[in-house]
């Protein structure tokens, strides 16, 4: 498709594969990708939602989701920034491998952790590590549109050299009101003198950062810990946990995460000692396997592979359509009501209740 026509032709779609254009340093272990459309299709999305990667590692692809760093605002491009952490595979494969020209297969954009889904005049950002990506793409949008804003951005961070974005934000505070920068470090760098916060975040900080917190709409993001830490702090003070977003880029060790469950009657809850019985039937395997098994480890257990990225209910990765029976799923927003309806479940979430049929 000619360039000229691809945004007449509407958003990009994850029918073409991405194209990766550029791959930045931007503190150590942290780097960020920019990915376009071949065909110039612009990418349409809400800034805080991610996309899936299908990586191609060695020992077959690996799936992995990374919040959009990049605003909206800016929709000829996207931008992902990823952080390895030690032990890390896909998140290490992509630092090492990936290369200007390299084309990759993606799914998205999807989640509801956006500024758009919680409008608000004033705001309060607070991440930790690669947990700034969200807030990043917030406020790239905010900022290219050119009005003044009320945001307090936090973001904290083991030192000042592992600031992610730093000296971009600081650059935007310099060209829009109401832009208020906090940086918050556990120790600092030798030689460099540190003026900001340093410690671990605390309500005494969240006081003098954001005197006006409880007027604001929260988002945060960062490791389990560490939002539970402004959890305890926001719901300590007073705060109205309705005005409280968060987003988990691992599985979330507590349902303040918002994980969705349907209602369920307490005798309809998965049971270690009631089995099920699953037929994948496209393959022709049925077993026998506990309630509370997933519908994806018994694939597993079977020899099937079904794609998977979150192993928590999500990025939608391990969609399946289920044909007969029933489940218990609770996800994390990766499946929308009109796909639970057509017959999707997610199968990293969903366990089987008596006999259920899937297509795989
Ligand atoms: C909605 C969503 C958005 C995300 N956005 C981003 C993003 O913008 N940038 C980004 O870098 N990542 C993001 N992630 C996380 C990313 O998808 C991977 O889960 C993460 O990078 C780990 O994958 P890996 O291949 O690096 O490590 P894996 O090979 O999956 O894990 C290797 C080891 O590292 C440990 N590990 C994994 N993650 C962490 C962690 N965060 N902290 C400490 N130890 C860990 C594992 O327990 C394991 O032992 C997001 C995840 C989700 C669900
Ligand atoms: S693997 Fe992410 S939703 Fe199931």
């Amino acid at each position: 498709m000619a360039k000229k026509d691809a945004a007449a032709a509407g958003p990009w779609t994850d029918e073409e594969e991405i194209e990766c254009v550029s791959v930045l340093p931007e503190s150590p272990d942290v780097v960020t990708v920019c990915f376009q459309a071949p065909s110039g299709r612009p990418f349409a999305f809400e800034a805080g939602q991610f996309i899936t990667l299908e990586l191609p590692v060695p020992g077959g692809p690996l799936y992995r989701t990374y919040t959009i760093s990049s605003p909206p605002s800016r929709p000829l491009s996207l931008t992902i920034t990823i952080k390895a952490q030690p032990g890390s595979i896909g998140t290490r494969w992509i630092i090492d491998n990936m290369r200007p020209g390299m084309m990759l297969k993606a799914t998205g954009p999807a989640g509801r952790f956006t500024s758009a889904a919680h409008p608000a005049k004033k705001h309060l950002f607070i991440s930790a590590g690669s947990g700034i990506t969200p807030m990043m793409s917030m406020t790239g949008e905010i900022y290219d549109r050119g009005r003044n804003c009320d945001i307090v951005f936090v973001n904290c961070a083991r030192r000042p050299s592992e600031i992610i974005f730093k000296r971009r934000l600081e650059h935007m505070a310099t060209r829009i009101e109401g832009l208020e920068l906090k940086w918050v470090v556990e120790e600092h760098d030798p030689f460099q003198p540190w003026t900001g916060f340093q410690g671990r975040f605390n309500q005494l900080m969240l006081g003098l950062m954001a005197p006006d917190y409880l007027e604001r709409e929260v988002f945060c993001c960062g490791p389990e810990p560490f939002m539970q830490a402004v959890r305890e702090a926001l719901a300590g003070l007073g705060f109205d946990m309705e005005h409280y977003h968060q987003e988990s880029f691992q599985a979330p060790q507590s349902t303040v995460a918002g994980l969705i469950e349907a209602p369920t009657p307490e005798d309809e809850r998965p049971e270690e000692d009631q089995m099920a019985e699953i037929t994948f039937d496209i393959s022709g395997v049925t077993q026998s396997v506990p309630q509370t098994e997933t519908v994806l480890a018994a694939a597993r257990a079977a020899g099937l592979n079904i794609p998977s990225g979150c192993t928590f209910g999500v990025c939608g990765t391990c969609k399946v359509m289920k044909t007969e029976g029933h489940v218990h799923m609770v996800h994390n927003g990766g499946i929308t009501e009109e796909e639970i309806e057509e017959g999707y479940i997610l199968a990293c979430c969903s366990h089987p209740m008596g006999k259920v049929t899937v297509e795989i």
